[in-house]
């Protein structure tokens, strides 16, 4: 790989690969995100190789192996272009069938198209499927076209032209209005001004300072920055030099929590790359400016998300956060030195501003949220995946246009938000705006970006031990209204659960999370009661009925329920008593199947299988 020198040698570059792959009459991009390869993409890419070699096509098609497209569910997904076919759930018996078919005949495979769950349509092109068709995807949508282990795929669509005008004359100054003018705020959870958070870094006393790249992604469920980082690499690091110009840095860190194999992986190809090129390191394109990239793998704590406790796991010790309101990071950070810490997707963000002008950035989004936001949607609705929305849209339409609904048309109960720190939203309130400030308003947050949709059959109750349990568990344990609170909190969830609650024990809940909020030491804690504190306001008589009627109304809490047949219902067809894995079920053939109580494990089996909805919970 050659070194570029100047500017003008990347420009250069940037033609000749354009033109040399204007030699392919055709692209096919085949998804090699993480749940994709889980799908088998990574074999399907090797046969598809070898045969486009046996057609003689490998010089006319190009096949590239790239991040994940956002609809992980129907993976492994292969888009055609230039026509933007969207074949879904693609397997190696395909790959002759797509060559002769569509890359030589130009003719569409049905049997590979998306069908439409809500209108039983089969859609032909991308771009017209529900689920992308309401999406605004400025940050992730360059994710599906290119090979994040290739250099030249983002040169080809423009990469570090963001970088390039920077360095041909933006003073500092200058940027950081843009970041202002442009209402970017960051996307790792809290909203805070990108622009403050540089100007302070900038201004702070020291020659060396540091930027960091948080990609921790502890949150359950959450996977936007993993995809980002290990789809689109370049687009973070053009970010990240942009940041460390604008800031006066000469040394940054990607910290990478374990468990993202591809992410880091690719992060190190594209950093190499990058180095290489001479767009990282020494001298960058000869304009004087040095920066560079290392990666840090984290262990896995939720906690070490946290800003002050990620910096404590980058200097080797223990990933335990510290109090905020006297030191900040931006002034003693990283071995004590100024850091300008942000999110993946924040940085990502950066170079789309700087290529498109801050003013076109503000008018997508809302008075005090501007830009898009990705969201990982899952639970009940019939499209889950990765969905990136400009702010200001409802749940509303994200949940039915983009989601589609719930599979079985089940009413929605609630939408909860920001991961373990966020709270539930009431299916009354689809249709507020999704931004920082309305989504704190309702006793949730942005979070992250974790979105789950929860329908009538979800009890409220057992969503609130779910993400105080998980909180116990992630609690560093360094205060104690954290480390004792959650426990205690955990401890009255499970006695309610298990049918021992009582009405006092709702309102020792209520006021714990109140002094927990106040109380403890990091965000961890003062965000862990939301689930609590939301499922109260909106949910209460759920509490209610298990403590006061001992019930749960959504027929989930094992204790308080009891699986029946409904003898009028039942055909005896036999399926529930081969399928209980308790042997709890008895009954002739052709005859009204009994459960015995004593031996039923309440696993919901029969339910499942149950074809003439016989089974019964009261
Ligand atoms: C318990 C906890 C976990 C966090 N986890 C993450 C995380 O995984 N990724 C992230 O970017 N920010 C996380 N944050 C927020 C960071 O502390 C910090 O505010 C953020 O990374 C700053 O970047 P931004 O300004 O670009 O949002 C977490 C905060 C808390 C309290
Ligand atoms: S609030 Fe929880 S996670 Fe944060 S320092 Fe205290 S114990 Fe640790
Ligand atoms: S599966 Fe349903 S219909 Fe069949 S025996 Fe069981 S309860 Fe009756
Ligand atoms: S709930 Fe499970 S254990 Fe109970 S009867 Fe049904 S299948 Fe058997
Ligand atoms: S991993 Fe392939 S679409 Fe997400």
């Amino acid at each position: 790989m050659k070194r570029l020198e100047s500017i003008d040698d990347l420009e250069k570059l940037r033609k000749a690969i354009i033109e040399k792959n204007k030699a392919y009459i055709k692209t096919v991009a085949l998804c090699g995100g993480t749940g994709c390869r889980a799908y088998g993409s990574e074999s399907l890419k090797n046969a598809f190789e070898q045969a486009l070699k046996e057609h003689n096509l490998s010089d006319k098609v190009r096949l590239v192996f790239s991040g994940c497209h956002g609809f992980c569910e129907q993976g492994p997904i292969m888009i055609i272009r230039p026509e933007g076919i969207f074949y879904s759930k693609v397997t190696e018996d395909h790959i002759d069938l797509i060559i002769t078919e569509t890359l030589i005949k130009g003719n569409i495979i049905d049997s590979l198209l998306y069908e439409d769950p809500t209108t039983g349509e089969k859609i032909v092109y991308e771009k017209d499927i529900p689920f992308y068709k309401a999406q605004n995807r400025i940050v992730f949508g360059q994710n599906g076209s290119i090979d994040p282990t290739n250099i030249e795929d983002y040169i080809a669509i423009g990469g570090y032209s963001a970088l390039c005008k920077v360095l041909n004359g933006m003073d500092p100054t200058e940027i950081i209005n843009e970041i202002k003018e442009s209402g970017l705020r960051g996307r790792g959870g809290g909203g805070f001004p990108t622009w403050q958070k540089w100007e302070s870094c900038r201004n702070a006393n020291g020659n060396l300072k540091y930027l960091v790249c948080n990609c921790d992604e502890g949150d359950p469920g959450a996977y936007m920055d993993r995809s980002l980082l290990e789809g689109n690499p370049h687009l973070v690091l053009e970010g990240m030099l942009i940041g460390a110009y604008t800031i006066g840095s000469q040394e940054g860190y990607i910290y990478v929590r374990h468990e993202y194999p591809w992410a880091w992986a690719n992060a190190g190809i594209a950093i190499n790359q990058a180095r290489e090129m001479g767009l990282l390191g020494e001298n960058i394109l000869g304009t004087g400016f040095s920066f560079d990239i290392d990666i840090a793998r984290g262990g896995g704590a939720f906690v070490c998300g946290e800003s002050t406790a990620l910096v404590a796991s980058l200097e080797g010790r223990m990933g335990e956060p510290r109090d905020k309101q006297h030191l900040h990071t931006v002034e003693s950070g990283l071995w004590e030195k100024p850091t300008n810490l942000n999110n993946v997707e924040t940085w990502a963000n950066v170079p789309i501003i700087i290529n498109n002008g801050a003013e076109w950035y503000s008018k997508i989004g809302t008075e005090g949220s501007k830009g898009t936001k990705i969201f990982s949607l899952v639970g009940k609705v019939k499209n889950t995946g990765l969905v990136e929305v400009p702010m200001g849209i409802s749940l509303r339409e994200i949940v039915y246009d983009i989601g589609g609904g719930t599979p079985n048309g089940t009413k929605i109960k609630a939408i909860q938000t920001g991961g373990p720190s966020g709270g539930c939203i009431p299916s009354s309130m689809l249709d507020i705006p999704v931004d920082f400030d309305e989504l704190t308003k309702v006793g949730s947050m942005m979070g992250s970006g974790g979105m789950i949709v929860m329908d009538e059959k979800t009890c409220m109750v057992d969503v609130a031990r779910y993400f105080v349990k998980f909180l116990k568990d992630e609690s560093c344990g360094k205060c104690l209204p954290c480390r004792e609170g959650l426990k205690r909190m955990d401890e009255i969830l499970t006695d309610i659960i298990e049918g021992n609650g009582s009405e006092e024990q709702i309102e020792l809940l209520h006021e714990l999370a109140l002094v927990m909020k106040d109380a403890s030491l990091c965000g961890l804690g003062k965000t862990a009661p939301n689930s609590v504190l939301s499922t109260l306001q909106y949910f209460r008589d759920e509490y209610e009925a298990h403590v006061i009627d001992k019930k749960c109304p959504a027929g989930v809490c094992k204790d308080l329920i009891t699986y029946s047949i409904n003898a009028d219902a039942c055909t005896g067809c036999g399926a529930c008593k081969r399928n209980c894995p308790y042997e709890a079920i008895e009954g002739e053939r052709r005859k009204p199947h009994v459960i015995i109580l004593d031996l039923c494990q309440k696993c919901g089996s029969c339910m499942d299988v149950c074809k003439f909805n016989a089974v019964v919970i009261s």
